[in-house]
C-alpha cells in the first residue's frame, strides 16, 4: 500500500495558526495540485461564507446524529477535513472530543472559529488542505469529510484518502459524504438532469440551479465504484455505503 506523501520532506506543518497562502504553498513542486485555489462557489469573503453557511443549511442536530453514529464521545480525537464553517467540529468539541477542523480557506476558518467561540467550545483549527495537512496530534479515532472531496480530481482524491488513512489509528473510523454518483454511467445525462431540475432554490434561499450546474461542469464528483477502489487502496475496509439519491452518498470505513 502506498503510504508516502507526495510532498517533499521538510515541509512546515501542521498549520495550527492561520498562514498566508504563499507561506503554505512555497515549498511545493510546480506539478503539485493547487488546492488553495478551490473550484466551485466563491468563498473569498466573510459575506460569501455567511451565505454559504445559510445555503448549506447547517444543522447542529444533524451533526450530533452523525457524531452519535460515529461513536464520538468525550476524549475522542476527531479530524474534519475541509471543515468549512465548522459546525461538525464545534458539536464534537461541545461533547468533549478533541476536535480538529482543517480547511484551505482562511475565511471559512474565521467563521468556524467565531462559531466555536459563540458555543463556548474549544477546538483546534488548521489552515491546510487534504493534500498537505500534516497531523501532529496523536493518531485520530475518527476522520470525517463532508461535501468536499469532489474539490479534487481523481488522482488527487486518492492521495487525499491516503493522507486521511495516515491520520487515523488502525481500526479508526473514516466517514465520507459527498456528491457521489451511483447511477449507471450510460444513464448519466438523465440522472444529472433530474437532480438539476429539483435541487435548485430561488436566489437567496439556498443553492441555485446555476450552482449545481457549475458543480457538474467544473468540479470533480465521481462514481461510487471509483471511490470504492480508492478507499480500498488507501487502506480502508468499507463498513457500509449508502446512496441517498443517485447523486449523493456516503461511505463509512475502518482503517485496516
Ligand atoms: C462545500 S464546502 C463543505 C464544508 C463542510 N465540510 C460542510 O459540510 O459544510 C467545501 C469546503 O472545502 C474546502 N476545501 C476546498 N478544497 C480543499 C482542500 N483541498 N483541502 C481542504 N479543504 C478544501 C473549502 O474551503 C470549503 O470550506
Amino acid at each position: 500500500m502506498l503510504r508516502m506523501s507526495l510532498l517533499p520532506p521538510g515541509l512546515p506543518g501542521p498549520y495550527k495558526r492561520v498562514m498566508s497562502r504563499s507561506e503554505s504553498t512555497r515549498h511545493r513542486p510546480a506539478w503539485f495540485f493547487r488546492e488553495y485555489e478551490p473550484v466551485g462557489i466563491d468563498l473569498g469573503s466573510a459575506a460569501a461564507v455567511a451565505a454559504y453557511d445559510r445555503n448549506q443549511g447547517t444543522d447542529p442536530d444533524a451533526d450530533d446524529t452523525l457524531l452519535d453514529r460515529l461513536g464520538v464521545v468525550a476524549g475522542t480525537r476527531l479530524v474534519d477535513l475541509a471543515c468549512g464553517t465548522g459546525s461538525l467540529v464545534v458539536q464534537a468539541a461541545a461533547r468533549g472530543a478533541e476536535a480538529h477542523g482543517v480547511d484551505v480557506s482562511a475565511e471559512m476558518l474565521a467563521f468556524a472559529q467565531a462559531r466555536a467561540e459563540r458555543a463556548g467550545a474549544t477546538a483546534h483549527w488548521h489552515r491546510a488542505g487534504f493534500l498537505d495537512y500534516a497531523h501532529q496530534a496523536g493518531p485520530a479515532d475518527v476522520v470525517t469529510t463532508k461535501s468536499a472531496l469532489h474539490q479534487l480530481p481523481d488522482f488527487w482524491k486518492q492521495q487525499a484518502l491516503i493522507n486521511a488513512a495516515g491520520i487515523l489509528r488502525p481500526g479508526g473510523t473514516f466517514y465520507l459524504w459527498d456528491v457521489i454518483f451511483s447511477f449507471p454511467p450510460a444513464d448519466a445525462a438523465g440522472h444529472l438532469q433530474r437532480w438539476l431540475d429539483t435541487a435548485g432554490r430561488p436566489e437567496g434561499r439556498g443553492f441555485t440551479r446555476a450552482d449545481f450546474e457549475a458543480h457538474v461542469r467544473e468540479e470533480f464528483s465521481t462514481y461510487a465504484w471509483i471511490l470504492e477502489g480508492m478507499l480500498h487502496r488507501a487502506g480502508f475496509d468499507i463498513i457500509s455505503r449508502a446512496s441517498r439519491t443517485p447523486t449523493h452518498g456516503e461511505f463509512l470505513c475502518r482503517r485496516r
